[in-house]
């Protein structure tokens, strides 16, 4: 049997709980993003689509309302760039090759995250915390992709090592753990003459922390798509599901209808108006997208059109939207 072929024998629902059997041990840094990462990416989706025949897929993906780039096979190396640990992404990936090559593998999932982010920290010298979030979307990936895509039948260990390249700017890869944390915690105040002119308070909304143009300005009362229209540069050419003139927010009909708007929140999901179970906690069930939660109990994937900030917040944006209620 395959390292594919053994991961492959595990439910949706074992990988998940095998998330949260180990959250207590991944670095906070990661543990939200990879819940995030692993709710864009859901299992139960590319089961479905696998189950449908070459012939019958197109007519399947339409049905669901797929839009943009459901294929995880299709960002291999990128689909992880908002976890801390896509820096040791080329370590991970050899990882995984190396264990795949082993002749025989850990029994549950928590094992063999553990075995793999044990392998990448003797190679870079970091703590295991730091890499099983990283580690779990690698192995998630070779389970979605198959282990021709992912390089195990055609490329070396060697050869890999170095086509695979990390997706950051010097200056963001150096960025510390501190760092990043204290930018997400960072709470913008009004300053004494904002205070006394009354003026409305004003929040960052954060979707692209890798980016130094990654954020817009929202003011309180707004949701987070209506905040995004500030936004007016073009982003169809990185996302062809934007509009024009709408922000980075890939909105359709802006009233929690059609599920295009979902994004996963990295930080602030306290921050947040709490989803109304009528509204769009009824419509996230009916879009079929994954309801992980943060420790503490926040739901970290809404609505951008339905979800009003009471401070800064920093998430991600899909690269897929479609409504897969029925199949998951
Ligand atoms: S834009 Fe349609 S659900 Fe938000």
């Amino acid at each position: 049997m395959t390292f594919a072929d053994h991961l492959a024998r595990f439910t949706p629902e074992e990988w998940t709980e095998a998330l949260e059997t180990l959250a207590p041990e991944i670095h906070p840094i990661d543990l939200d993003a990879t819940r995030v990462w692993l709710a864009f990416f859901p299992l139960q989706l590319h089961l479905a689509l696998m189950a449908a025949s070459p012939e019958e897929r197109p007519a399947l993906e339409r049905k669901l309302g797929l839009m943009g780039q459901w294929r995880l096979e299709d960002h291999v190396d990128t689909s992880h760039t908002f976890l801390h640990g896509h820096r040791y992404w080329p370590q991970t990936r050899r990882a995984i090759l190396a264990v795949s090559a082993e002749t025989s593998f850990p029994a549950t999932l928590p094992e063999i995250f553990t075995r793999v982010a044990d392998h990448v920290s003797r190679t870079c010298s970091v703590d295991r915390d730091q890499l099983l979030g990283i580690t779990i979307a690698g192995l998630m990936t070779l389970r979605q992709c198959g282990g021709e895509k992912f390089g195990i039948d055609k490329l070396g260990i060697d050869k890999l090592g170095a086509a695979v390249r990390v997706q950051l700017t010097p200056e963001v890869h150096a960025r510390s753990i501190r760092q990043i944390q204290r930018r997400r915690r960072l709470q913008r105040g009004q300053g004494l003459f904002g205070f006394l002119r009354g003026r409305k308070k004003r929040y960052r909304m954060t979707f692209d922390e890798n980016a130094p143009d990654g954020s817009f300005e929202l003011i309180a009362g707004q949701d987070i798509a209506s905040g995004a229209q500030s936004d007016k540069r073009d982003y169809r050419a990185k996302d062809s599901r934007c509009i024009p003139g709408e922000g980075p927010i890939p909105v359709e009909c802006r009233a929690a209808s059609c599920g295009t708007c979902w994004v996963g929140v990295l930080a602030g999901a306290d921050r947040l108006s709490p989803i109304d179970p009528a509204d769009e906690g009824k419509r996230l069930k009916v879009f079929g997208y994954p309801q992980p939660r943060t420790n503490d109990g926040a739901p970290i994937i809404r609505l951008a059109c339905q979800a009003r900030p009471t401070g800064d917040v920093t998430f991600v944006i899909p690269p897929w939207n479609g409504i897969i209620g029925k199949i998951i």
